[in-house]
């Protein structure tokens, strides 16, 4: 495949050649942005996220920032374009539908890249690596699978954290979203919340702590629609350019807090085959 070997040049130079190759997109039914990437409104890269989920997507300011979102911003850049955020429900971001409906041209919301979700959007290489992580009431004495036997725990909705619990014959209470699902948190109206270990620390100073963390090994990809293989190689080109020149170190530093570990930027991952269900 032609595209396959652009993959071997610099990445603006492989962009922009793959731009001007891709003049005819087939699917896409939207105004064409830079380049020949169709684009469902002119001018501007619309994302679909699901804040909060700092350091991924949470609002400051009035608007959406984080490390998702400071990502699309560079795929945007390399594409001459603006970024637009909207803010939907995760179960539609996964299933496919947002992109679909043409609600947004791509999906970033911390996604972990699953077989299942694979079937419905296609995946950009993998960006970050994540495990689920257990967060409690300070003092509270649950920290084991184990231990949450009998107790009400708090899932997000759709989430591979809502599988995890399943898989492991836990009483679930589902939340639309992280921000819910910490609040039930604060209630008591659960003992303890599933969700990814990252987001979870930034409750730390409000009387909660993370007592647990349980090995998933998943994967964080970017979503577009099925088929929409310019606007993919472009991610990926865009992914590719910000692990080489050190934007990609520099991000994930701003937002996470700290360097990223070599086999974070999923550099050297072929394709992502996380085990967050197992089924
Ligand atoms: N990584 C998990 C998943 O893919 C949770 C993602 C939730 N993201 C969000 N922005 N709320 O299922």
């Amino acid at each position: 495949m032609r595209t396959r070997h652009l993959a071997v040049l610099p990445a603006a130079l492989a962009a922009s050649l793959l731009l001007a190759a891709c003049g005819g997109s087939d699917d896409a039914s939207g105004d064409a942005g830079d380049g020949g990437v169709q684009l469902v409104s002119d001018g501007s890269l619309t994302v679909c996220t699901n804040p909060p989920y700092e350091p991924f997507e949470y609002e400051e300011d009035g608007e959406i920032v984080g490390l998702d979102i400071a990502i699309v911003g560079e795929v945007a850049k390399d594409l001459g374009v603006d970024v637009v955020t909207k803010v939907t429900p995760f179960e539609g971001i996964q299933s496919g539908a947002d992109l679909n409906t043409g609600n947004c041209d791509v999906v970033a919301s911390g996604i972990t890249i699953t077989e299942e979700r694979q079937a419905k959007i296609d995946f950009s290489d993998p960006y970050f690596d994540a495990n689920q992580g257990l967060l409690v009431p300070e003092g509270s004495d649950l920290d084991s699978v184990a231990a949450l036997e009998g107790k009400k725990i708090g899932v997000q909705q759709a989430t591979t954290g809502e599988t995890w619990a399943q898989d492991n014959g836990l009483e679930i209470v589902q939340f639309e979203d992280l921000g819910l699902q910490v609040q039930a948190l604060k209630t008591g109206q659960i003992d303890a919340a599933v969700n990814d270990i990252a987001v979870l620390g930034s409750f730390v100073s409000e009387g909660f702590e993370v007592s647990a963390e349980f090995s998933t090994g998943e994967q964080y990809g970017l979503g577009v629609k099925q088929g929409n293989t310019a606007l993919l190689d472009a991610i990926n080109g865009t992914l590719d350019r910000i692990r080489e020149d050190g934007t990609y170190d520099a991000l994930y530093t701003e937002f996470i807090g700290t360097a990223p570990a070599s086999s974070s930027t999923g550099a050297a991952t072929a394709s992502a085959e996380p085990s967050p269900s197992d089924g």
